[in-house]
C-alpha cells in the first residue's frame, strides 16, 4: 500500500449503503435501499423564500461571517422551544448545541466520552453509521436484544453489569432500521436504568415527527432527572438533509465537551442553514410541512405493507411501523439476504441486507426496506419482484 494509514482506519470498510448506491445507480432499478426523504416532500418554495429574506435582511453579512461554535443564538432559542414537542422543558442555552446533522451528535459524543477499547451498548439491530463511527474511535459496540417494543430491558441491565459500558445509543422512535418504537413505560425505565448505573444515553430522534398513526410518545430525555440523557433531533427528515442542521441537548458539562470537540471538527454549523431553520420554525412552517410530508409517507407506507401482505409468502415476517421511513423484514433463518440482494438487483429491485446493522455483522436473514423514496407504482412492481426472489429461495420441506 502506498500510504500508511492510522490504526483507527484499519477495520473501516465503506459504509454498506454507500457501496449499495454504487451497485444500484442504474436508472431502471427500483430502490428501497436508501433513507432519503421524498423529493415531493422537500419544501423548496419555503426555503427559497426564507433564504432570500435572510440574505436581504440587515443580518445578511453577519450570516455570511464566522459564527460561534455553540450555534446561532436565535436558532438555539427557537430550538429550545421546538424540543418542548418531545416533552423536554427547562433547558437553557448552556444545554443546547447546534450541530451539522444528527450524525454529528454521535461523532461528538464518541469524541467526548470514549477511549480506545471502551464499550458502547446498542440495540440489535442498530443504525449502521453508529457502528461505523465507533470503529473510528476504536470503541467496541455490544448488541442488546430487541423485542417488538424496542430494547429488552432485562438484557440491557445484564449487559451493563457484564460490560461496564461508557455509553448507550438508542433510536427509540421509528427506529432505523426496524421502524420500532419504545413504549412510554419502557422509556421511563430506561431513564431510571441510566441514572441507576450512571450510564450516558444518546437518544437519537430524527424520526419522531414523522408519525402516520397512533399517539405521540414523550422522549426518554423527558424522564431524565439527573442529566444522563443527551437528546439529538435533526431537521434532515423534516425540512431538508442538505441543510445539515440538527440540535444536541444535554447536561451542560457534556454539551461543553461536545462543543470543544466540534470546534476542532468544523468550527461551527453553517450559519446560513441555522438562520434558515430558525426562520422556518418561527414562521410556523413546520406543522403544515409535516402535514404534507406525513400524508405522502403514510400513503407509501400503507401501499408497501399492503403489497407485502399480498405478495410475500407467509414465512416472511415484518414490522408495521406507525411512522419513520423503514420496514424491517425477517426471512426464514436459512435464507441469506446478501445472496437475495444480488438476485434482486438482477431483477432491478434493491434493499439493504440487514447484516450491516448488527455489531458483529453475523445475522444474515434480515433486510431493510425504505418506502419514502419510490412511487406507488414502483412500490407495487418492486415488492412483486422482491416476493419472487424470496419465493425462489424457499426450501421445500423434505418428506
Ligand atoms: C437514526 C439516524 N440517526 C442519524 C441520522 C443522520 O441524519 P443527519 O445527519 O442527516 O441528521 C440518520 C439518517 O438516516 C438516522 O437514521
Amino acid at each position: 500500500m502506498k500510504y500508511t494509514f492510522s490504526d483507527r482506519m484499519k477495520d473501516l470498510s465503506a459504509n454498506a449503503i454507500r457501496e449499495i448506491f454504487k451497485l444500484i445507480s442504474q436508472p431502471d432499478i427500483i430502490s428501497f435501499a436508501g433513507g432519503l426523504p421524498s423529493t415531493q416532500a422537500l419544501p423548496l418554495e419555503q426555503v427559497k423564500e426564507i433564504a432570500d429574506a435572510v440574505l436581504s435582511s440587515d443580518k445578511a453579512v453577519r450570516i455570511l461571517q464566522y459564527g460561534a461554535t455553540e450555534g446561532y443564538k436565535p436558532f438555539l432559542e427557537a430550538g429550545l422551544k421546538y424540543i418542548e414537542r418531545a416533552g423536554i422543558y427547562n433547558q437553557n442555552l448552556e444545554n443546547i448545541l447546534a450541530i451539522s446533522g444528527g450524525q454529528q451528535a454521535i461523532d461528538l459524543m464518541c469524541k467526548a466520552l470514549l477511549n480506545k477499547g471502551d464499550k458502547v451498548l446498542v440495540e440489535e439491530p442498530t443504525y449502521l453509521a453508529v457502528l461505523h463511527i465507533l470503529k473510528t474511535y476504536e470503541a467496541c459496540p455490544i448488541g442488546v436484544k430487541s423485542e417488538d417494543d424496542g430494547i429488552d430491558l432485562e438484557d440491557l441491565e445484564k449487559k451493563i453489569m457484564e460490560h461496564k459500558p461508557k455509553m448507550l445509543y438508542l433510536v427509540p422512535t421509528f427506529s432505523n432500521p426496524t421502524g420500532k418504537t419504545i413504549t412510554v413505560e419502557k422509556r421511563k425505565k430506561i431513564a431510571e436504568i441510566c441514572q441507576k448505573h450512571r450510564l450516558v444515553l444518546l437518544e437519537d430522534d430524527p424520526y419522531c415527527e414523522l408519525r402516520y398513526e397512533g399517539e405521540r410518545v414523550p422522549s426518554i430525555k423527558s424522564f431524565d432527572k439527573d442529566g444522563w440523557v443527551v437528546y439529538t433531533i435533526s431537521f434532515s427528515k423534516t425540512i431538508s438533509p442538505g441543510l445539515r442542521t440538527a440540535l444536541a441537548v444535554g447536561d451542560k458539562e457534556i454539551i461543553r465537551k461536545m462543543t470543544l470537540g466540534k470546534q476542532a471538527t468544523d468550527v461551527h454549523t453553517s450559519l446560513l442553514s441555522q438562520a434558515i431553520v430558525n426562520e422556518y420554525l418561527r414562521r410556523g412552517y413546520m406543522d403544515p410541512q409535516l402535514e404534507k410530508s406525513t400524508a405522502i409517507y403514510k400513503e407509501k407506507k400503507d401501499c408497501m405493507l399492503e403489497k407485502m401482505d399480498e405478495y410475500f409468502p407467509p414465512c416472511v415476517k415484518y414490522t408495521r411501523p406507525e411512522g419513520g421511513l423503514f420496514i424491517w423484514v425477517v426471512l426464514p433463518k436459512y435464507m441469506d439476504a446478501r445472496k437475495l440482494f444480488l438476485q434482486a438487483v438482477e431483477k432491478k429491485v434493491a434493499f439493504v441486507d440487514g447484516s450491516s446493522f448488527y455489531p458483529k455483522g453475523d445475522i444474515f436473514n434480515t433486510l431493510r426496506l425504505n418506502f419514502s423514496n419510490a412511487t406507488l407504482e414502483q412500490i407495487d412492481t418492486g415488492i412483486k419482484r422482491l416476493a419472487e426472489v424470496i419465493k425462489n429461495n424457499i426450501k421445500e420441506p423434505k418428506n
